[in-house]
C-alpha cells in the first residue's frame, strides 16, 4: 500500500463509522497560542476537546502535519522525523475509548492486513490520582492482544497544563524473528509504537491537580510515515515511498553516509514545509527553528566538502514536498530563500572565525565570554562551540 492508499483506507474506515473528515491546519497554531508549531493532530482541536461544539459534529477524522523539535536529536534513527503527518480520529464526548480501540484493532488487522500476532499494547496502570484503565484492559484481553501496564508512558498531555488523560498505545513487532514470551514494548525496542488512543477526560491545572473535562473524549494519532514504512516492509521511515524522490535525487548530488543522508533529507524537507507555511528565518521563535534546521543541514554537508551548496538542490524536490503537503508556495522562491539563509550563515561563520581568533578568546571560554559573543557579535553559543 502506498502512503496515499493508507490515508484513504484510514479516512474511509472512520467515515463508514460516522466520522466527518476535516481539513488539517497548517503547522502554525492560531494566533495567541503560546506553542510555536502544531505538534499533534489534537492540537488545533483543543477548544473542542474542552467542550466547544465542533461544526462538523462529534466524530471527526483527519490528516494533520506536525512538527516536533523535542525529537531533533533522534532524527536519523529508524522512526523519528521533524515534520511528519498524523492520521487522527476523535470522539468529542461521543463514544468511549473501548470502541476506538476495537475499531483500531479492526482497521490494523483487516484494513491494513497486519498479522494480529504481531501486535502488543500498553495500558495505563493507575497512579495516586487516576485509577487503572480497566475498560481498555478488558477490551484488549477480549481481543487476545498482549497488554503491558505502565504509568508515565501511558499518560498523554500536550503540555504541563490543559487536556490530558490515560492512553493505550498499539505497537507492531519489527524483529526478524518472532517476539519472545518476555518481550514487551518497554523492554524491547523492536516493538514500534504505531497508534496512540488517548482517553482525553481530564484537565491539568497550574497546581498539578486534575479536574474532569466537560466531556469524555477520545483522541487518536497514528504517525503516517512510520506506518507506511512498516506496511511497505522498510526498515526506517526514510525508506517509505514519501522519501523516494529524496533517496533518488540527493545521493548523486552529495555522497553522504546513511545517518547524514537521513538528517539532511529530514531537515531540508522540514525546512521546505515550514517555509511553505509562511515562516521566514529569524533569531527568535519559529524563524529560529527554521534557521537551526538549515544550519544543521549545512554543518553536515560541509563536514566533508565546503563547496556544497543548497543552490544545487533540485527544484523538483522542493515542488514534490510542497505538493505532498498540499502547499501553494512557489518552489523557486522557497529555494532562493534557503540559499539566502545559507549566505547569511557563511557570513556569520566568517565573522565568528575572525572574532574568535582574537587573543582574548584563545583560551577556554567562560559563560561571560559566551554571553558577550552572543550579545555583541550575534554568535550563538552552539556556533561558537562548533567553531573552536
Ligand atoms: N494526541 C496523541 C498523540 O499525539 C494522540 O493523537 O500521540
Amino acid at each position: 500500500m502506498n502512503t496515499e492508499e493508507i490515508v484513504r483506507t484510514f479516512v474511509e474506515y472512520f467515515e463508514e463509522r460516522g466520522h466527518r473528515r476535516i481539513t488539517g491546519s497548517t503547522l502554525l497554531p492560531s494566533p495567541g497560542d503560546p506553542v510555536l508549531f502544531t505538534t499533534s493532530g489534537m492540537h488545533p482541536l483543543t477548544p473542542h476537546l474542552e467542550g466547544r461544539p465542533h461544526p462538523h459534529g462529534r466524530r471527526l477524522v483527519n490528516r494533520q502535519r506536525c512538527l516536533r523539535t523535542t525529537d531533533l536529536d533522534e532524527v536519523g534513527d529508524r522512526t523519528h522525523l521533524t515534520v511528519f503527518e498524523m492520521l487522527g480520529s476523535w470522539s468529542l464526548g461521543d463514544y468511549e475509548g473501548r470502541s476506538s480501540l476495537d475499531w483500531g484493532h479492526g482497521l490494523l488487522t483487516e484494513g491494513f492486513g497486519i498479522d494480529p500476532g504481531l501486535l502488543h499494547v500498553t495500558v495505563f496502570g493507575g497512579d495516586d490520582q487516576v485509577g487503572p484503565d480497566l475498560d481498555s484492559l478488558e477490551l484488549w484481553q477480549r481481543r487476545g492482544v498482549p497488554v503491558e501496564l505502565t504509568v508515565e508512558d501511558n499518560w498523554w498531555s500536550n503540555g504541563p497544563t490543559g487536556p490530558c488523560g490515560p492512553d493505550s498505545e498499539i505497537f507492531l513487532w519489527t524483529g526478524d524473528t518472532p517476539p519472545g514470551p518476555k518481550s514487551t514494548p518497554t523492554r524491547d525496542d523492536r516493538w514500534v509504537e504505531i497508534w496512540n488512543h488517548v482517553m482525553m477526560r481530564h484537565r491539568r491545572l497550574e497546581d498539578g491537580s486534575l479536574v474532569p473535562l466537560p466531556q469524555r473524549n477520545v483522541d487518536t494519532g497514528l504517525g503516517l510515515e512510520r506506518l507506511s514504512s512498516l506496511l511497505q516492509g522498510r526498515r526506517s521511515v526514510f525508506e517509505c515511498d514519501v522519501f523516494d524522490p529524496w533517496r533518488r535525487l540527493l545521493p548523486p548530488l552529495w555522497s553522504l553516509d546513511e545517518p547524514s543522508l537521513r538528517l539532511v533529507g529530514d531537515h531540508l524537507r522540514s525546512s521546505v514545509v515550514v517555509v511553505g507555511d509562511g515562516v521566514r528565518p529569524s533569531n527568535t521563535g519559529r524563524g529560529y527553528v527554521l534557521r537551526r534546521l538549515v544550519r544543521r543541514v549545512l554543518t553536515v554537508l560541509w563536514r566533508d566538502d565546503r563547496s556544497r551548496t543548497l543552490g544545487d538542490l533540485p527544484v523538483d524536490l522542493v515542488r514534490h514536498t510542497l505538493d505532498h503537503f498540499r502547499q501553494e508556495g512557489d518552489p523557486e522562491l522557497v529555494l532562493r530563500l534557503l540559499l539566502d539563509e545559507e549566505r547569511r550563515f557563511v557570513r556569520l561563520l566568517e565573522r565568528g572565525r575572525q572574532v574568535l581568533s582574537r587573543p582574548r578568546f584563545r583560551g577556554p571560554l567562560d559563560e561571560e565570554d559566551l554571553r558577550y559573543l552572543h550579545d555583541t557579535h550575534g554568535l550563538p553559543r552552539e556556533l561558537v562551540l562548533q567553531l573552536r
